[in-house]
């Protein structure tokens, strides 16, 4: 079990677009991702990419389980997904609050494609292949997107919608992608 340290915004490494993956079933693919699991648990994140823990690889995970808590949250399956590719399948975009766990305690209103298909494949080279909609499509494109550099306060249209997260939703917890 190793949590690694989350790069925060400010640190370049977060603006890198990502190298592909070009082997796979690996012990150092499988090691990578076991320490982005338990780092993404061990912060309650909903989402973690490779490159928020300084390795420049186009890796992400992401996952939401049922929680009582949150009886209201959808849920999204644990996914490890490699190499994507995004196709959005609508010009409609929806705007809900983001956080990110390179941007501590504070959250964004962000808009973001409705429903999209991503394709990829996971740590063994299996394919995926997945049309989406919902919070689902938003946690994948938010972190596709640190694949290629961009953090979610660059995607924010309106600066009165960005603030700490204690003092938009005080008393709550929340989780962050
Ligand atoms: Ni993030």
């Amino acid at each position: 079990m190793t949590i690694r340290t989350v790069l925060r915004m400010g640190d370049s490494r977060l603006l890198q677009v990502a190298k592909k993956v070009n082997t796979f079933n690996t012990p150092e693919l499988d090691g990578l991702i076991q320490d982005m699991r338990d780092t993404m648990a061990a912060l309650n994140g909903a989402g973690l990419a490779a490159p928020q823990i300084g390795i420049d690889q186009q890796v992400v995970i992401f996952g939401v389980e049922y929680n009582p808590r949150y009886p209201e949250a959808e849920t999204v399956p644990f996914t490890v997904l490699i190499n994507p590719v995004l196709t959005p399948l609508t010009k409609k975009m929806e705007e809900d609050w983001e956080g990110c766990l390179s941007v501590p305690g504070m959250r964004g209103m962000v808009p973001r494609y409705t429903r999209l298909r991503y394709r990829g494949v996971d740590q063994y080279g299996n394919t995926i292949d997945r049309s989406v909609d919902g919070f689902h499509a938003r946690v994948v494109q938010h972190e596709c997107d640190h694949l290629h550099g961009i953090l979610y306060p660059m995607r924010i249209t309106d600066f009165r919608k960005f603030g700490f997260t204690a003092v938009l939703f005080p008393g709550q917890e929340v989780m962050d992608e």
